[in-house]
């Protein structure tokens, strides 16, 4: 099993994944709209023949009303053949550090359903994330969802200690390519 840096030819089966998995289901425009404008920040699992077994979609927001950096999960999803094994955590990791080195994100937000135990159970308990609102009627079927945030300092003095190494990672990584190769090797499980 592989984790690695999401590339332009993994987004069709991203959307696969997302469609086996999740009621809330995006435009190939949307999935793209993520790869090109964040290429560093959405990642792929991947089992030993290639194939994609879950996947965290992620962004910055844009004009965030409070004026901090931080990122946001758009979609995750593991295949139910691959869930209990550490992958969405790692893949939400992995996320969350690209988007501290790459773009000086304070934290990350998402969106999850009132009844969606599993990943509320992944995000309260395993990833520290605490619930910031609730949004009332959020999804299209009327249910409500929590609004969720994770501080992400863990990972900022992670990256701040490491400074010291004799080249910039923002620099680096703001062409993209070295935090995929990192990735690659890091990620395995
Ligand atoms: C939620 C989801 C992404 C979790 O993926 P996963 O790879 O199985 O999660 P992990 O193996 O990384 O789990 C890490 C921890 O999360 C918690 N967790 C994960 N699945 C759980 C479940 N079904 N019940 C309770 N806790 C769960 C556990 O604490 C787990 O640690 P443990 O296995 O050591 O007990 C997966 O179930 C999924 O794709 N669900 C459908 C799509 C979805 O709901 N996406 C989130 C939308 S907001």
């Amino acid at each position: 099993m592989n984790i690695r840096c999401a590339t332009p030819e993994d987004l069709m089966n991203m959307q696969h994944c997302n469609l086996l998995c999740l009621p809330e289901n995006y435009q190939m425009k949307y999935y793209f709209y993520h790869g090109l404008s964040w290429p560093q920040l959405s990642y792929v699992a991947e089992d030993e023949g290639g194939k994609i077994v879950g996947y965290v979609l992620a962004k910055m927001e844009e004009d965030p009303e409070d004026s901090v950096p931080h990122g946001h999960i758009t979609s995750l999803a593991v295949k139910r053949s691959h869930r209990r094994l550490g992958l969405a955590q790692k893949l939400m990791d992995q996320a969350s550090r690209a988007m501290v080195e790459c773009f000086n994100a304070q934290y990350v937000s998402l969106h999850v359903r009132k009844s969606n135990r599993a990943a509320l159970h992944l995000y309260t308990e395993t990833l520290k994330f605490s619930i910031s609102e609730v949004e009332p009627k959020y999804y299209a079927d009327g249910e409500d969802a929590y609004a969720m945030r994770r501080d992400l300092s863990e990972f900022r003095d992670k990256i701040s200690s490491r400074a010291d190494c004799s080249f910039s990672t923002y620099g680096t990584c703001l062409q993209g390519q070295l935090l995929c190769d990192r990735a690659l090797v890091a990620g395995s499980v």
